[in-house]
Order: C-alpha cells, then sequence, then structure tokens
C-alpha cells in the first residue's frame, strides 16, 4: 500500500551553500525541497558586513535555476570586530535573520570567529536590545577537552554565562548532538531554541568508526554516543517548539574528505526529508514531521509558515537517492543512512 503525508513546505534553519560553482551545484538541491533556508556565512572570507550579505544573497538569487523559488535568510558572521551598528542597519533592513557565533578554530573556516567573548559584547547587547537572534556553534575549542565532550563543556563554561549576561538575547543552539543540549534547551524557559540535523539522528560515533573510517560520516560537532543519538530522537519527533531543523548540510569535494585530513560536514539537502519520514516513521511520530520541518522553525523566527505544501510518498520499492552530485570541482557525495528507505518526494 503507498502511503502518503502532505506537509506545510519545509524550511532549513542551518544550511552551507558556499559560494560560485559549488553553489550553484547544491542550490537546486536544496530548492527543490525547502521554501526557506538560514543561510551560513563561513565563506572565505566571511560574510562579516551587511554589505557582504547583500552580495552574497544576489549571487545565491542569480545561481537560482529558472523557475525554482527559494528564499535565503542571511546572517552575518561575528567577529571581535564586528560593528554593532552594521549589525542593526542590516536587521533593520530585513536582510538578514541571526548572527553566527563561531568560537574561533570551532570548525571549518571558524578562523574568524571570536576568542575573547568579552569583545563581543556590545554586539550581543545590541542584539538582545532589537530582537535579533544569536545562532550558536556550541563547541569549546580548548585543547584539554574531549571532541566528545566540547558541546557539554561550552553550555556550562560559554553559553549558560552569556545567557546570564544578556537578557532578552534570543538564541539558537545548532546542531545539538547531546542529551545535555537537549536538556537544557528544555530546562530554559523563553528565548532559547535548537535545531537538529538530520545525520545526528541516523548515525552514533560508531557509524564513524566502527569496520573502517568513513569520511564521509565526520561532520562538527561529531556524532556522540547512542543514547545521546536517542536523546535527539526523542526531542526531535515530540513535537516541542524549541526543536526544529536545521540539516547543517555542508558539502565538500570527495577528494577533500576522502583524505588524510579529512574536512568535516556531512552533505544532507539531497535526501534530507524522505530521511526525516522515515526516522519520524520508526519513532511513530509521523504527525510532528511537520512541526520539526515546517512550523516549529519559522515559530521561533517569528516568520510565516510556508503557504505551498510537500508530499512525501512511501512506495513499495526502496528509494534510489543519487550516490553524488556533480560539481565542476567534482564530485559530492549524498548522506547515506546505510539502510533502505522507502519514502520519497511525490515531484
Ligand atoms: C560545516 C562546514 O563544512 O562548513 N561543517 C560541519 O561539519 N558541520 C561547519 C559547521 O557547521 O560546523
Ligand atoms: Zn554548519
Amino acid at each position: 500500500m503507498t502511503q502518503s503525508l502532505t506537509i506545510a513546505r519545509p524550511d532549513d534553519w542551518h544550511l552551507h551553500l558556499r559560494d560560485g560553482a559549488m553553489l550553484q551545484a547544491v542550490l537546486p538541491e536544496t530548492a527543490r525541497h525547502f521554501g526557506r533556508a538560514i543561510i551560513m556565512p563561513n565563506l572565505v572570507p566571511p560574510v562579516i558586513s551587511g554589505a557582504q550579505a547583500v552580495a552574497y544573497k544576489d549571487r545565491i538569487m542569480a545561481a537560482l535555476p529558472e523557475g525554482m523559488s527559494f528564499e535565503p535568510l542571511m546572517t552575518l558572521y561575528l567577529t571581535e570586530e564586528s560593528d554593532p551598528e552594521d549589525i542593526a542597519a542590516a536587521h533593520a533592513t530585513g536582510l538578514i535573520k541571526a548572527v553566527k557565533l563561531y568560537p574561533a578554530g570551532a570548525t571549518t573556516n571558524s578562523a574568524s570567529g571570536v576568542a575573547n567573548f568579552k569583545n563581543v559584547r556590545a554586539a550581543l547587547e545590541k542584539m538582545a536590545e532589537i530582537g535579533l537572534p544569536l545562532c550558536v556553534h556550541g563547541e569549546v575549542t580548548d585543547h584539554d577537552v574531549d571532541i566528545f565532550d566540547r558541546e557539554a563543556v561550552f553550555i556550562d563554561r560559554v553559553l549558560d554565562p552569556i545567557r546570564k549576561s544578556t537578557p532578552g538575547l534570543r538564541v539558537i543552539m545548532e546542531h545539538i548532538t547531546t542529551q545535555d543540549g537537549v536538556a537544557y534547551v528544555q530546562d530554559n524557559a523563553d528565548g532559547l531554541g535548537a535545531t537538529i540535523t538530520t545525520h545526528h539522528l541516523i548515525i552514533n560515533r560508531n557509524h564513524i568508526l566502527v569496520g573502517g573510517i568513513k569520511p564521509h560520516y565526520y561532520c562538527l560537532p561529531v556524532a556522540k554516543r547512542e543514547e545521546h543519538r536517542l536523546a535527539l530522537r526523542a526531542a526531535a519527533t515530540s513535537g516541542d517548539a524549541r526543536f526544529f531543523l536545521g540539516t547543517d548540510s555542508a558539502p565538500h569535494l570527495d577528494g577533500d574528505k576522502e583524505s588524510a585530513c579529512g574536512c568535516a560536514g556531512c552533505f544532507t539537502a539531497t535526501n534530507t526529508m524522505p530521511l526525516l519520514a522515515h526516522v519520524f516513521e520508526e519513532e511513530g511520530a509521523l504527525d510532528h514531521l511537520e512541526s520539526f520541518a515546517s512550523r516549529n522553525g519559522p515559530g521561533f523566527y517569528g516568520l510565516p509558515v510556508n503557504q505551498d505544501t510537500l508530499t512525501l510518498v512511501k512506495n513499495q520499492q526502496a528509494t534510489a537517492f543519487p550516490d553524488k552530485i556533480e560539481s565542476p570541482q567534482g564530485p559530492v557525495t549524498v548522506f547515506s543512512p546505510g539502510y533502505d528507505v522507502f519514502w520519497t518526494v511525490a515531484e
């Protein structure tokens, strides 16, 4: 029997589109299914000023194929030199929807991120004043902190102090990977949300390391123990309005991933919605997929839910997702869950 599910068109609240030829290759993969996405600013050089965000948005719109509609929701990359007035001006025109905090050195292209949090106080206070949310890559970078503990330590050492000293600042904990992240959101009142990726609902750290190293499962924050994956699944499928989809789809050329020093990032734009349908069905929560992918994000950002819809269909035969998409510089591997998925998006 064919099963089908129609939901309001989803949005992606954390997406890497890159630039140039890669942008052109990956943008249709997102625009095919998603109405809007929060666009990460970690280009080289990063998108720091309002003027840079205008130019990047123009390049994204120029790369959108004819006949596709998609709205990029722009962000600015927070540095210790960021100008609070420039941030406020970019917000006032409606151009930017959030500011992104990368601890310096935490992940891909984060060298210009924040090392001394005292130096971003004025920017954070301005954001609290004007109601502009902060998207946080929540990992400490201290060499003495184990990579699997970096999210939990960040909550205690950095995030909680920032929130206590900046009342009213709205914060999105991005791509949470731990039970600690889930609990921190659940234990706190208004103004705190979290995105969860598709891949962190599917893989734990064994998937990366057991039976040979799997570079296409390596991303940051790195997948944790199974108990954490289960906590993420419970949160994502609960319907709780504070948890929403941010795929963190992060394309890297295969050559850069399958390397002695492989880049972090999973490319999930192509098959995220069918994979989520599979996960939500496994959890007996298909009725909460629309909340997670289409309603809770706009709710947090104060934006309308998309008017149009997306229909997912479950077939008798496993869906054949592409293994890779092509870019002029080479292929990019599409995330594979490692098992058959029977859901597909109806065209
Ligand atoms: C992202 C990237 O490649 O830009 N990589 C990743 O593993 N998620 C950066 C990030 O969001 O951490
Ligand atoms: Zn990311």
